[in-house]
Formats: C-alpha cells, sequence, structure tokens
C-alpha cells in the first residue's frame, strides 16, 4: 500500500483519522507536528512565541525533506499550513498519495470550539469571530489545499471511521 499523506485546515480531523487509519492496516503512524514539537522540546505555540511562524515552516519542509531521504512509510499526518508551500506540495507528493480532508469552517469552527493549542486562532474574542477568520483563512488557502490533493474526502457530519473507509476506497 502506497503511504497515505492527510492535508486540511486545523480540526479538519487530520490526526485522529491518522491514529485510525494506522491502526487499522497496521502501518507505522506520524503526525509531522508532534515530530516537530518533539524535536524541538516544545509545544507549537511555543515555537511560534520563541522563535516566529517562519522558523516553524522551515522545520515542516525539513521534517518533510528528511522523511523523504529516510523512505519513510505510513500514514502521516500534516499540520494545517504545511501545503501552502510549493515546495511541501511536491515533497507530499513524493511522499505517497494526499488526500486533502475538507470541512466547512462553521464545522472547523465547531470542533475547535475550546481549543488553546492554535496560535494563528488565538485571540479571536467570541466564537462569530473565530469562525469569520477560519473562513477568511481557509477561502486563502483553499486553492494550494486543492493542488497538493490527490483525493478530495468532505469530512462534514462524517464520523472518524467514515472518513477513514472513503480513504481506503480510493487508496
Ligand atoms: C497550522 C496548523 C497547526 C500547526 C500550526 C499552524 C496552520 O496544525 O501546524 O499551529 O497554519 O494551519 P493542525 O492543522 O494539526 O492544527
Amino acid at each position: 500500500m502506497n503511504s497515505i499523506v492527510l492535508i486540511g485546515y486545523m480540526g479538519a480531523g487530520k490526526s485522529s483519522v491518522a491514529f485510525s487509519l494506522a491502526r487499522e492496516c497496521g502501518l507505522t503512524f506520524l503526525d509531522t507536528d508532534a515530530r516537530i514539537a518533539a524535536l524541538c522540546g516544545m509545544s507549537i505555540s511555543d515555537i511560534f512565541k520563541e522563535y516566529g511562524e517562519p522558523y516553524f515552516r522551515d522545520r515542516e519542509t525539513r521534517l518533510l525533506k528528511s522523511l523523504k531521504e529516510e523512505g519513510f512509510k505510513g500514514i502521516l499526518s500534516t499540520g494545517g499550513g504545511m501545503p501552502l508551500k510549493e515546495e511541501n506540495r511536491q515533497l507530499m507528493k513524493d511522499l505517497g498519495t494526499v488526500f486533502y480532508l475538507k470541512a466547512k469552517p462553521s464545522t472547523i469552527a465547531e470542533r475547535l470550539s475550546h481549543d488553546t493549542s492554535r496560535p494563528l486562532l488565538a485571540g479571536a474574542k467570541d466564537q462569530a469571530e473565530k469562525e469569520q477568520r477560519i473562513a477568511d483563512m481557509l477561502a486563502g488557502r483553499e486553492p494550494a489545499y486543492e493542488d497538493a490533493a490527490d483525493v478530495v474526502i468532505d469530512t462534514d457530519e462524517q464520523s472518524v471511521q467514515e472518513i477513514v473507509d472513503k480513504i481506503l476506497k480510493s487508496s
């Protein structure tokens, strides 16, 4: 089986889906945020605070390159900004089949309503502002997500298991 790379906005369910997929297929699971946080010895929020977003983006590209070099095989869950760089889009295609887990802003806002771990969404004064921020960012990112994807999977009103099944059907 070809490796599977999951992309999509924060809260699209990439990590939970990747974890379940890996368990079902008996494959390795790797989450790029978790790996970068472990390598840096701090949370993603602290990396943004201490070193800034460009440093984090550079770490993301370096990680994809090293996974390609070591011949990573398995299920890879990526941070929501990973597809924004063209270089990353190519590296992800080199690593495996890229699935875009797509969700509406309202679904994402609902899933992230109690989340405080995403620095790019910090500081919204209420849920409506958070949803607007998500909608604006998503509109800007959509072309990159579509360009990076081999397959687009709709995740609105879908359980993790339903999403896993859809991915397995199209792999
Ligand atoms: C980001 C998404 C986050 C994390 C960082 C930036 C983004 O990952 O990489 O906070 O730019 O969308 P998740 O998509 O796993 O939340």
